[in-house]
């Protein structure tokens, strides 16, 4: 622990341009800090990589490798992709990203604050989580390590839910294979959100296995559990290494969402959305099905005051085809009434 004290930079001190100004937490991976370039007094995020903290499991690359993905995860220009502003190594050799600085929450941390989200809400956030993959599907860059603690959601000007991904390619710069990671004796990892195949160890990294995780993260957004509520590392890798079909809590499986969640976390990737477009194409039409529901149970609350006003305005016609009608008959009246006298008059003289 002496040599990585000596190594792991603390708050105060100076990497490359930055000056760290507070730690934003721990992960598998390393640590991340709050910083500021020097000079702009720009906030970033610095996330610092500490090798010597992973096991033998995740074994980094070279610093080369971390240079290659590094570059290519800058590509990344969606809005809800967190940005990727400057890479670097430490004076001791351990490798950082400088991010653009998220001022919110992890979507994890909100789940656990405020629990279940309206449908709404979930699909706000997934359509947003989906424009950032279907950048870098495009790209072919597989996030690998898509989950809640992954993904951010900010508030800009009141305006909240601004969703940003963070982590893309990071697995893949560790070693390939998610893990388990395990910092200063606490155990991090994300069986909980591995797809089928990842699960089994298959070597085939397709972009579909970023649709699984975000099915399962779409649910866990409605119940604010996880699917797969097993504490227990192995048992959680079982479930999604296992051919049966995942279980679900009735309130998603009641949920609009149901088969959109069901076909994003089919055992068989074949059987999953193509690609992220289609699956956000999916949410789409369910939230214009929704909004119809809406809009229509509005019209039908609204009803008895336009027929109230039917019936209003067809009393008006109706009065007035009485009025229109009143007038000969009073007339008649008249006429009558002048008749007779005229013909009384008419007698007695
Ligand atoms: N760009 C950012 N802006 C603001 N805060 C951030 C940013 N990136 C990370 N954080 C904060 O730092 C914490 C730790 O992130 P980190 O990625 O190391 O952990 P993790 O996602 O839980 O684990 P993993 O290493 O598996 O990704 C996050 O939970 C978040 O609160
Ligand atoms: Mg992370």
């Amino acid at each position: 622990m002496d040599i990585l004290d000596k190594i792991i930079p603390k708050v105060g001190d100076k990497i490359g341009r930055y000056e760290l100004i507070g730690e934003l937490g721990r992960g598998g991976f390393g640590i991340v800090y709050h910083a500021r370039q020097m000079g702009l007094e720009d906030d970033v995020a610095i996330k610092l990589m500490i090798p010597q903290l992973t096991p033998q499991a995740t074994k980094m690359q070279p610093y080369e490798r971390f240079e290659l993905e590094a570059k290519l995860i800058r590509q990344l220009e969606h809005p809800c992709t967190i940005k990727i502003r400057d890479f670097g190594r430490t004076e001791h050799g351990l490798p950082y990203l400088g991010m653009e600085y998220v001022r919110g929450r992890t979507l994890d941390a909100v789940l656990r604050e405020e629990g279940p989200f309206t449908i709404g809400r979930t699909i706000n956030i997934t359509k947003q989580v989906l424009g950032s993959l279907a950048e870098a599907h495009y790209l072919e860059i597989v996030h690998r390590d898509l989950k809640p603690a992954n993904i951010m959601l900010g508030n800009v000007f009141g305006e909240k839910d601004i969703t940003k991904v963070l982590d893309f390619g990071i697995a893949k710069v560790l070693g390939g294979q998610t893990a388990v990671h395990t910092i200063a004796g606490t155990r991090f990892g994300t069986p909980w959100y591995m797809a089928h195949e990842q699960a089994k160890g298959e070597k085939i990294v397709d972009a579909r296995l970023d649709l699984y995780a975000l099915g399962l993260i779409i649910a866990e957004c409605l119940t604010a559990r996880k699917v797969i509520q097993e504490e227990d590392f192995m048992a959680a890798l079982m479930a999604h290494s296992s051919e049966t079909p995942l279980s679900f809590e009735d309130s998603v499986i009641d949920s609009p969402l149901f088969s959109i969640i069901k076909k994003a976390t089919s055992k068989s990737a074949d059987d999953r959305y193509p690609s992220a477009l289609a699956m956000r194409k999916a949410i789409e039409d369910v939230q214009v099905s929704l909004d119809k529901q809406t809009l229509d149970s509005l019209a039908k609350d609204l009803k008895p005051s336009t027929s109230r006003l039917q019936t209003s305005s067809e009393l008006h016609s109706a009065s007035t085809d009485e009025t229109t009608a009143q007038v000969p008959l009073w007339a008649f009246l008249i006429a009558v009434a002048l008749a007779v006298v005229m013909t009384i008059v008419a007698l007695v003289t």
